[in-house]
């Protein structure tokens, strides 16, 4: 079955197997914690998303949020190639327009505008006020790897993520299939382990009775209080801005949105640090 949806995503992004994949996609060690300030040169806060699929919400996130690092983790490799090789051109295109001066004056509100529009799909509200910061670079740092989700956040540090992003993870509706979910008790024990205090897990899908199983898992998980879903994107009638959310929409679906913040119990009450 794995091998079946491998294939149909190769299908879907192209067969090509040429993408320029730059230093975004990353090679993990084979064992023991990852080193995320090794991994990115820099020790930024870092956000994750797991199941990138087409890359769409990572490019958008990266535009919108330059001052964070962003961990991509998709398993199926021609999507995980496919979106590396977008992270690169996208980052490309942002610094040739910001610093070409024959377009806009380098470093300008107006140049990052310019960059924007033109190189990134979805500028968001976030993007446009980091715009007159020409401190910041143009996106921030993404690192694709490519393996299971659920062994890439086994071995993430405790409290070394602000955010952990999964949109329409797999249903596998059929109940023989349930144990294959990634949303399972012991992994969300890992995610709430790997959220700093005050980090979020927000999760999207379209699945009903996923959602059901999800939120019931989360509410076994001490440390998890339930908040309201962030903003995601400033696209008219989406959540978060993904491919699969744009293809439901055209088909009428319904989604359901979770949002968790970690917190620690300080003096018998909860605290987001
Ligand atoms: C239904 S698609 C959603 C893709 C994307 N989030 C979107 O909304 O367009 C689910 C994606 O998660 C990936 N995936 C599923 N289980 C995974 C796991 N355990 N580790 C990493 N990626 C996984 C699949 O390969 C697929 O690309």
């Amino acid at each position: 079955m794995l091998r079946r949806m491998r294939r149909e995503s190769a299908k879907q992004v192209g067969h090509r197997d040429t993408w320029d994949t730059g230093e975004v996609l990353a090679e993990l060690p084979s064992g023991g914690p990852i080193d995320l300030a090794g991994l990115f040169g820099n020790a930024r806060p870092v956000e994750c998303e797991i199941g990138c699929g087409k890359g769409t919400f990572i490019l958008a996130r990266a535009a919108a949020r330059p001052e964070v690092n962003l961990l991509g983790i998709e398993y199926a490799r021609s999507y995980c190639r496919y979106t590396a090789d977008r992270v690169r051109r996208q980052r490309e295109r942002l610094a040739a327009a910001v610093h070409d001066p024959r377009r806009t004056p380098a470093g300008t509100h107006e140049a990052y505008e310019h960059a924007t529009r033109n190189a990134h799909e979805h500028a968001t509200h976030d993007a446009r006020k980091h715009a007159d910061d020409t401190a910041l670079p143009p996106a921030a740092s993404v690192r694709m790897v490519c393996a299971d989700a659920a062994d890439v956040v086994a071995r993430l540090p405790a409290g070394s993520l602000i955010r952990m992003h999964i949109y329409f993870p797999d249903p596998w509706p059929k109940r023989r299939h349930h144990r294959r979910r990634l949303i399972q008790p012991p992994f969300v024990q890992t995610l709430q382990r790997v959220l700093r205090p005050g980090g979020e897990l927000l999760v999207v899908t379209d699945h009903l009775g996923y959602f059901k199983h999800i939120r019931r898992v989360l509410t076994d998980v001490p440390g998890l209080a339930r908040i309201a879903f962030p903003r995601m994107t400033d696209a008219d009638g989406e959540c978060v801005g993904t491919n699969f959310e744009r293809k439901y929409i055209t088909q009428g679906r319904a989604f359901y949105s979770l949002a968790r913040l970690r917190y620690t119990i300080a003096c018998g009450r909860p605290v987001r640090r």
